[in-house]
Order: structure tokens, then C-alpha cells, then sequence
């Protein structure tokens, strides 16, 4: 039995207070609907309906690369409306999924407890205890909290003893796709919003004599809904504190599992060290022993086992080998592979270079389409000249060579093995391995030269 998964996503998010769609705000560095995506697509259904109205054209814009099916409902006239619309020529023989854009937390093993009940021919309806349910469609039971599922009554249609409930209805849930046709076909708006309630279909297979059943979340974190800033930076909390419990169980140590943001996928090896306030986006692997220091931003990268960053680096991109050390102040920009024992130090920018074996560029250096060898000594407020104005050029600079402070390497130029470049020196042409080249004027002294003075006032 297949299973199709409809995502409710028209709603405008008033509460949001901006003019971005609710789905497309980002958690950990992710829109939304993305986080609920994901949970979809692990249960590999065979089709994935999103239901789009509000902004709707962003929302399929953002998700344009996907294999989506977008329905466009045009007024928002409730679940049950938005559901029916996606029901379109749906296989009669799939079990229907309803999950909605705005609870991004949920997780895929619940849903796989919901799906097997709709394979058994039932209604499941996602469930939990929530100690402040207000705003929630409560469950409704017959003959007390035991009893069978009878009804969900919305909060804004509910008698002061139904909000007296704590069992509130999530808003997920999922039938087999026949049934759902029938009934969500059946409903009126005949309720305090003037809304076609996808809710009302628990009473209405009730009455059919259908089977429900009531599916406890794991958690009321994975059920929470986004519909303001507030729960926005709750939901970022949830999901930081599912990660960093992840990380700590596998060994890593958080200086502050609070002070930390994982905007993507983060792999660590064996004893790897991350201060606070380290924010790490898209994939990111640390090698075993790595250490990062505080207020470091990292993306898109590798780094080799014994690896420091130091504090207040950069690294935008980078194939980062073993035992280096980054920083503190330094930027890795893409392109970037340094090899084993590499030393970035202060202020120094990298670009599209490959740095060799035990090289150092320690201070206040730009380095950009570079190619470095192995053992090279890159002096103090040394830039790689790579721009002329129109193209990039390349540098290359041979193994051992040492290049003294202030020197500027207009590109394309290369510096010879073992070759030393006298400080302040502006190369424009190669220099030849194992020699001394100084490129600058000679230093003269002008007798009796006065500097000028100020006249008084
Ligand atoms: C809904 C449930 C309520 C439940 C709560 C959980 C109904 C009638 N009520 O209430 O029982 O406790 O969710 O969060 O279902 N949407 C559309 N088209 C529409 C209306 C809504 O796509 O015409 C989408 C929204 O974008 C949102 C979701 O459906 O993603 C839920 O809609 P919302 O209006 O937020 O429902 P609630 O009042 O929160
Ligand atoms: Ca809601």
C-alpha cells in the first residue's frame, strides 16, 4: 500500500509578522517546509502533494529543483478544504498522510506508527498531552479518558469542560484514501471560523462506524506548531537540544550544548573539543582530536584529525588537512585544500590556494589562486597581487622558499624552490629557485632634510 503525503502549507502565518510565507522561515538554517519535507521523504511515500497559497509562487520557487506536486488553493478555507483539493485523483488503494508546513519538528518514526494504522484500515489521529492546550483542537473521548476517540472540538468551539482537556489534537493524521475522499466531501462550515474543519471527519467516521485511533507523539516538541517568532526560537531550542543530546551521546565535547548552532549536518571524531558560540552551516566534518575555539563560523568543510581553530575564524569552504592551525582572525574562503601542519595565523585570507606540507603564513596575509609548496615561510603582510583588473592570475611558489614580510607577488609570477624574496619586495617577474631577489629601490638618506612644522595659531 502506497502512501501519499499531503503537506498543508496555504496559510498566510499573520503571526509571523513579515512578509516571507510562514514555510520558508528558516530553522537551523533550513525553511520550514524543508524540516517537514525530510520527515516525508523518509518514509519514501509516492507522491508528496503541497498544498500552496499565501505567497505561494516564493514557496514553489524555493522548492522548484523538487519532485513535488504543488496544488494551488486559492482561498483559504480550512484543512478540510485544503485537503480535499489535493485529493484530486489520488489511487484509492493509498494510505493518505497529513502533515502541515508549520510543525516541522515531527519525526519519521511517529509518522510510520501513524501510516501502519491507516494500512489497517483505520483513521489515526496524532495526538499529545500538551500542559497548556489553549488554542489547540481538543480530543474528545467517550466515557472519559479511556474511552474511544469520538470527536476533536477546536478550541474556539469548545464548552469550558472540553477546554478543561489536555489531550489536544496535533492536526496530523492519516487515512486510508478512499475514505478520506468520502468524508472530507461531507463537511460544512458550520463552526465559529466558518472554516471547512478537517476535524470534523473524526466524528463523521464515527458515525460511519470506521475505526480511529489516537497515536500518542513521542514527544509534544515534534508536534509543536510555528506560528509566531516566539515558537520559531522554541522550535530552534527543540531542535538544537535533539542535536547537541546526539552529539554528546557520540562523545564530543560542548563546552555549552546551549551556545552552539548546527545549520546543517556535523560529523566528529574521537575527542573533538567545541567552545561556545560556534556556528557550523551545510556539511561539516572534524577530524578526531579537532579543536574549535569560540566565536568561529564554519561551513562546507573538512577538517583533519588535530586540527585547531583558534577564535573568531571564518571558514566559508575548505579541505583543511591534520594537525593545522587556523587563526584566531583568520578567513578561509572557498577553494581552499591545505595540506598536513599548515599555520594560518591572524588576519590572513585564503582563496582558491593550496597550501603544502609544514607551511606557515602567520600574519596580516592575503593569499589568493596560490599554489604553495611544502616547508614555505610566508612573511608578515605578504599578498598574492591575483587581480589585475580584468582576470585572476596564479602564484606559485616552490618548496622552502621564504618570502619576507611585506611583499607583494603581482601575478602570474613564480618563486623557484628554496628561493628567498628580500622583505618589501614587489615580485612581477619569477624568481629563480635557491637565490636571494630583492625588488624594491635602495634606501637613501637626504642631508639636512627639515620636516615641516606646524605654524602656531
Ligand atoms: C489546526 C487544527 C487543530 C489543531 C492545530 C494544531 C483544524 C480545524 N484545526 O488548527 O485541531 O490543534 O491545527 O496545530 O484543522 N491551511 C491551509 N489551508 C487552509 C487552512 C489552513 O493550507 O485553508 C494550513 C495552514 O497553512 C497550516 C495548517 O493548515 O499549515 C493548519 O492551519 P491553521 O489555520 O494554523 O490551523 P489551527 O487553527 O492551528
Ligand atoms: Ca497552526
Amino acid at each position: 500500500m502506497a502512501t501519499t503525503v499531503v503537506i498543508l502549507a496555504a496559510g498566510q502565518g499573520k503571526r509571523m509578522r513579515s512578509s516571507l510565507p510562514k514555510v520558508l522561515h528558516p530553522l537551523a538554517g533550513r525553511p520550514l517546509l524543508e524540516h517537514v519535507l525530510a520527515a516525508a521523504g523518509a518514509l519514501k511515500p509516492r507522491e508528496i502533494r503541497v498544498v500552496h497559497g499565501h505567497g505561494g509562487e516564493r514557496v514553489k520557487e524555493a522548492f522548484g529543483s523538487r519532485a513535488l506536486t504543488w496544488v494551488h488553493q486559492a482561498e483559504q478555507r480550512g484543512t478540510g478544504h485544503a485537503v480535499r483539493q489535493a485529493l484530486a485523483r489520488i489511487p484509492a488503494r493509498d494510505v493518505v498522510l497529513v502533515l502541515y508546513g508549520d510543525v516541522p519538528l515531527i519525526q519519521p518514526e511517529t509518522l510510520r506508527r501513524l501510516v501502519a494504522r491507516a494500512r489497517a484500515g483505520q483513521l489515526a489521529v496524532l495526538t499529545a498531552e500538551f500542559a497548556d492546550p489553549a488554542g489547540y483542537g481538543r480530543i474528545i473521548r467517550s466515557g472519559g479518558k479511556r474511552g474511544g476517540i469520538v470527536a476533536i472540538v477546536e478550541d474556539r468551539d469548545a464548552t469550558p469542560a472540553q477546554r478543561a482537556i489536555h489531550e489536544i489534537n496535533t492536526g496530523l493524521l492519516a487515512c486510508p484514501a478512499a475514505a478520506l475522499s468520502r468524508m472530507v466531501r461531507r463537511l460544512r462550515a458550520d463552526n465559529a471560523q466558518k472554516e471547512y474543519y478537517l476535524t470534523d471527519i473524526i466524528a463523521l467516521a464515527v458515525r460511519d462506524g470506521m475505526g480511529v485511533a489516537a497515536v500518542a507523539a513521542g514527544s509534544a516538541a515534534e508536534v509543536m506548531g510555528v506560528n509566531d517568532k516566539a515558537q520559531l526560537a522554541e522550535a530552534g531550542r527543540h531542535l538544537r537540544q535533539r542535536i547537541t543530546g546526539e552529539l554528546l551521546q557520540a562523545g564530543v565535547t560542548l563546552i555549552d550544548p546551549e551556545r552552539i548552532d548546527i545549520h546543517g549536518s556535523l560529523r566528529c571524531g574521537r575527542d573533538v573539543t567545541i567552545y561556545p558560540n560556534v556556528l557550523f552551516e551545510g556539511d561539516v566534518s572534524l577530524g578526531d582530536g579537532v579543536v574549535v575555539e569560540p566565536f568561529s563560523r564554519i561551513r562546507n568543510a573538512r577538517l583533519g584529525a588535530g586540527t585547531v581553530v583558534h577564535s573568531h575564524c571564518v571558514i566559508e569552504a575548505g579541505d583543511i588537512g591534520r594537525d593545522c592551525e587556523i587563526g584566531p582572525y583568520a578567513r578561509v574562503r572557498p577553494g581552499v585544500v591545505l595540506a598536513g601542519d599548515v599555520k594560518l595565523g591572524n588576519f590572513v585570507e585564503v582563496k582558491k590556494s593550496a597550501i603544502g606540507l609544514h607551511s606557515k603564513v602567520n600574519h596580516l596575509t592575503y593569499i589568493g589562486d596560490a599554489t604553495i609548496g611544502e616547508r614555505v615561510n610566508v612573511g608578515a603582510g605578504t599578498i598574492t597581487c591575483n587581480y589585475d583588473g580584468a582576470n585572476k592570475h596564479q602564484t606559485v611558489i616552490g618548496d622552502r622558499a621564504f618570502i619576507g614580510s611585506g611583499v607583494e607577488l603581482v601575478a602570474p609570477v613564480t618563486i623557484g624552490a628554496g628561493a628567498t624574496i628580500g622583505a618589501g619586495s614587489t615580485i612581477s617577474k619569477d624568481a629563480p629557485p635557491g637565490e636571494l631577489t630583492v625588488a624594491r629601490s635602495k634606501q637613501i638618506s637626504i642631508p639636512g632634510w627639515k620636516r615641516p612644522v606646524k605654524t602656531p595659531k
